[in-house]
């Protein structure tokens, strides 16, 4: 039997009985795999990474490492989110590491973007190769892998890449999830008792706010795109739209668009887009109706809470012609 095929007779799992057989079952062959070794996980605080973390917490306890890097390039309120939960309250034996200046220090005049996704990855290898090396007595990795990873053939995430770790840093993969498809994933967190905002957050690229902050990174435009950003998840969960919309974001270009203050004098600002869409794979989307008067408070908010900003559009785009991300 292949390790990594589905087998027809598994059950999908979606109520909360199903996934408790299933957490039950993942926690058994866990420390049947493990023992009382140490087994590293690369924790983003995206749903499937969380639920491999909350499982082997529940496994193993601190002999689950988990590393949290922080490249800069991450929502409002994510990394103290993932410390809050993990380490909080899963006690989680939780490596943060700051690597904010490192990552923008590297990215600061790349335009391309292409350029911009290998930086960041490369550099998220090296940061989680060095923590690695300070830790002696690791045996196993552990990562989110979940089934389309498996059917799209990439097998592990561009961001979590154990490819681009050195020989000695290879160790046996711990993939509790790799079987399972991301609905029946966010039904597992939530049987785990991870919180809402994490088990039904919307998909999120390696890169983060790289590719949003289009162009070469500066600091004061990731800001913007990073507030803005904040302001519209805010309205979407306010107005009943988070869990509805697929994909929501706001994307900052790398020009100033002229505009004017109430004191009718001439300003230099940011445009913020807004860009919020529907897909089955991501291979095709829609963009859906947006309630007008919610776009309008989106604007009035973004354009007097985010400095800088004094412009905001919304992409209505499908794709095709335009992919969802903007780079
Ligand atoms: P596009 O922009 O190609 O995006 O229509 C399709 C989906 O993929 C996500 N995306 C990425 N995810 N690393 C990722 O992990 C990337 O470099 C990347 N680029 C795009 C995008 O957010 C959308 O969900």
């Amino acid at each position: 039997m292949n390790p990594n095929v589905r087998p027809e007779s598994m059950e999908r799992i979606t109520t909360p009985a199903l996934a408790e057989k299933f957490i039950e079952e993942q926690v058994a062959l866990i420390k049947q795999q493990v023992g009382d070794k140490k087994v590293l996980l690369a924790l983003s605080g995206g749903v499937d990474s969380s639920v491999v973390a909350a499982l082997l917490i529940k496994a193993i306890g601190q002999n689950l490492v988990c590393v949290h890097v922080n490249h800069g390039l991450l929502r409002k309120g994510e990394p103290e989110q993932v410390i809050k939960v993990f380490r909080g309250e899963m006690n989680a034996n939780l490596i943060y590491v700051d690597a904010v200046d490192r990552f923008l220090d590297k990215l600061a005049g790349v335009k391309d973007p292409e350029t911009k996704r290998k930086i960041i990855g490369a550099e998220f290898i090296r940061v989680f190769e060095e923590e690695a090396r300070k830790l002696s007595d690791i045996s196993f990795l552990a990562q989110g892998t979940i089934y389309p990873d498996i059917l799209e053939s990439k097998g592990v995430k561009a961001h979590h890449n154990v490819g681009g770790l050195p020989e000695d840093l290879k160790f046996e993969l711990v993939e509790p999830v790799k079987l399972l498809f991301k609905d029946e994933v966010r039904v597992v967190g939530k049987a785990l008792g991870l919180p809402d905002n994490m088990v039904y957050r919307q998909p999120f690229p390696g890169p983060g706010l790289g590719v949003r902050c289009v162009g070469a990174i500066t600091r004061e435009r990731l800001e913007v795109v990073r507030e803005a950003d904040a302001i519209l998840r805010e309205e979407f969960a306010a107005n009943g739209l988070q869990g509805k919309v697929w994909q929501y974001f706001t994307i900052v270009p790398d020009f100033k668009s002229v505009g004017v203050n109430e004191k009718g004098e001439r300003t230099e600002g940011y445009l913020v887009v807004l860009r919020a869409v529907n897909t089955r794979d991501a291979m095709t989307a829609t963009v859906p109706e947006i309630p007008f008067a919610l776009l309008q408070k989106i604007t009035d908010r973004i354009t007097h809470e985010v400095k800088g900003v004094n412009r905001v559009a919304f992409d209505l785009t499908p794709k095709p012609t335009g992919t969802i991300e903007w780079e």
